[in-house]
């Protein structure tokens, strides 16, 4: 069916969602993109009129809400208006690790989704291109088309309904979510229906180059998102093994990094070492693809991935055993500073953030720790903090949020660098340490500092795959 997109909606408001509506309304402004969202306080962060109150900080965000909002991009809540009035539909809901039931801790729970399906296929009319925009398990499209073709079969509905299901994959990495979006390496379509992908093409075609548009079958489409992500969460674990064995021989990680990424084959990016990946994809996609290969026997493959999620996961313990032993093997009531709390720069999300995990550990050990993070808010910290402390350490006063890094900082016997956020790379630690007590550590688990430029060499700093 030939079809001409006018009126597009977006179910979800989240990471995804919110950014990728915004940028195709800001490069096709003929279309009319509505996103909706069952979650009233996010819409009315996203029509907040200052810029600074948006659900997400994401850079280059704000402007294009400023352009767009109001003319030809909408958030509300009017879930049924909006599908209803809708040529095309982008599920980007929550996507997340079931955590209970078959499959708990690998398989992802398809709630919000079926869910999702079920509104579609109530309230849209006329035929409607339904687009997967949310990372899924392979064959997911095949769920969403029979509950869409089931529903709307259902006695009652007086208007003729049609679907044709895409699989459209996001690839942009928070932080640069705008630029990801405005620049694709490529756009992946997924489907079989040739006009409903020419239909999807042709927004993205407003500001892509078509070459860079690849056109697949709903499987591969799914599936090449997955392994995408556990391809690039691969790369991370291979650099974290080796900035240990770096540590041990003397060896720099960095340096060895740009000696293998010269090679064209294997290429400079995704090597930097650190205190693991974190962020609300890879270790879900990666334990999903577990799960999938261990549904089809497929139990080799499925020892291999898991191996990146134990490496992932080991060094952040060896992070906890390196803190413990320069400071004495004891932190019990030490001062330390973390400085950052996001799992990445330039994104105030903290969804599987090394800093958890790595903050929970530091204060099951009884340090007091004092936390700074330019964007993520104190709320986030406690509710992140309390979710995985067992009840007990809630009541004591063990950590708090600091305003400034100086208030972290000041007679604490440590400071753990734990986001690559540039402020942090401008810090002069020859000042800061000085007002640390002494004999203080700084654990820089990002390398964001230059240690030769430091005027004193006597400071003590760690760095990630840094052997002396
Ligand atoms: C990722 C994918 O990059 C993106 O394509 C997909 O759509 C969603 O998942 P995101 O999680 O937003 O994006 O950020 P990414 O830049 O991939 O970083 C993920 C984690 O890996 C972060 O914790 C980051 O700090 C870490 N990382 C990344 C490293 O430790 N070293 C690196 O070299 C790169
Ligand atoms: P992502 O990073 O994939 O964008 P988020 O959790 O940031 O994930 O966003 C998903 C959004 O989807 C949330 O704001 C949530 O309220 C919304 N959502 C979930 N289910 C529905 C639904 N059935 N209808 C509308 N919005 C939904």
């Amino acid at each position: 069916m030939n079809q001409d997109i006018k009126n597009i909606c977006c179910i979800g408001a989240g990471y995804v969602g919110g950014p990728t509506m915004s940028v195709i309304a800001s490069n096709c402004p003929n279309i009319q993109v509505n996103v909706v969202d069952i979650n009233p306080e996010r819409v009315a962060a996203w029509n907040d009129r200052d810029i600074a109150n948006l659900p997400i900080y994401e850079p280059g965000l704000g402007q294009i809400i400023k352009k767009c909002r109001g003319y030809n991009l909408h958030f509300s809540t009017n879930i049924e208006e909006n599908i209803s009035k809708a040529d095309l539909i982008f599920i980007s809901v929550n996507t997340p690790t079931k955590t209970s039931g078959i499959g708990a801790g690998q398989a992802i729970d398809l709630k919000w989704v079926e869910e999702s399906s079920r509104t579609i296929a109530k309230y849209a009319k006329g035929f409607t291109i339904v687009v997967e925009k949310s990372t899924l398990p392979v064959k997911t499209a095949q769920k969403i088309k029979e509950i869409l073709q089931a529903t709307s079969a259902n006695k009652g509905v007086s208007f003729e309904k049609k679907f044709s299901v895409l699989s459209n994959p996001e690839f942009l990495a928070e932080g640069n979510a705008i630029k990801n979006l405005e620049e694709p390496d490529r756009i992946l379509i997924g489907g079989d229906d040739e006009e409903s992908i020419k239909a999807l093409a042709g927004i993205y075609s407003k500001w892509v180059d078509v070459k860079k548009i690849l056109t697949t079958d709903l499987w591969s489409s799914e599936l090449s998102k997955l392994i995408a992500n556990a391809f690039l969460a691969q790369r991370i674990s291979s650099i974290n093994s080796m900035s240990a064995l770096c540590e041990i021989t003397g060896a720099h990680i960095k340096d060895v990094a740009v000696a293998v990424g010269a090679d064209k084959r294997i290429g400079k990016y995704f090597l930097n070492a650190g205190p693991g990946f974190g962020g609300s994809c890879f270790k879900k996609d990666i334990s999903n693809l577990i799960y999938i290969c261990n549904h089809y026997g497929l139990y080799e493959v499925s020892e291999y991935w898991q191996k990146v999620l134990d490496i992932n996961n080991w060094q952040q313990r060896r992070l906890i055993e390196i803190i413990l032993k320069k400071l004495f093997g004891t932190i019990s009531e030490k001062k330390i500073a973390i400085l950052g709390f996001s799992f990445k720069a330039d994104t105030n999300d903290t969804r599987e953030s090394p800093a958890i995990f790595i903050c929970k550990k530091l204060i099951e050990e009884g340090a007091n720790l004092y936390i700074y993070d330019p964007k993520v808010n104190n709320n986030q910290i406690d509710y992140d903090l309390k979710r995985v402390l067992e009840k007990s350490f809630h009541e004591k006063d063990l950590w708090q949020c600091c305003e400034l890094i100086e208030e972290a900082t000041n007679n604490a016997d440590a400071a753990v660098i734990l986001t690559e956020w540039d402020e942090f790379k401008k810090l002069n630690w020859n000042d800061i340490n000085k007002m640390m007590r002494q004999p203080a550590w700084i654990f820089d688990t990002r390398s964001t500092i230059e240690i030769k430029k430091l005027a004193n060499k006597n400071i003590n700093i760690w760095q990630t795959g840094f052997g002396n």
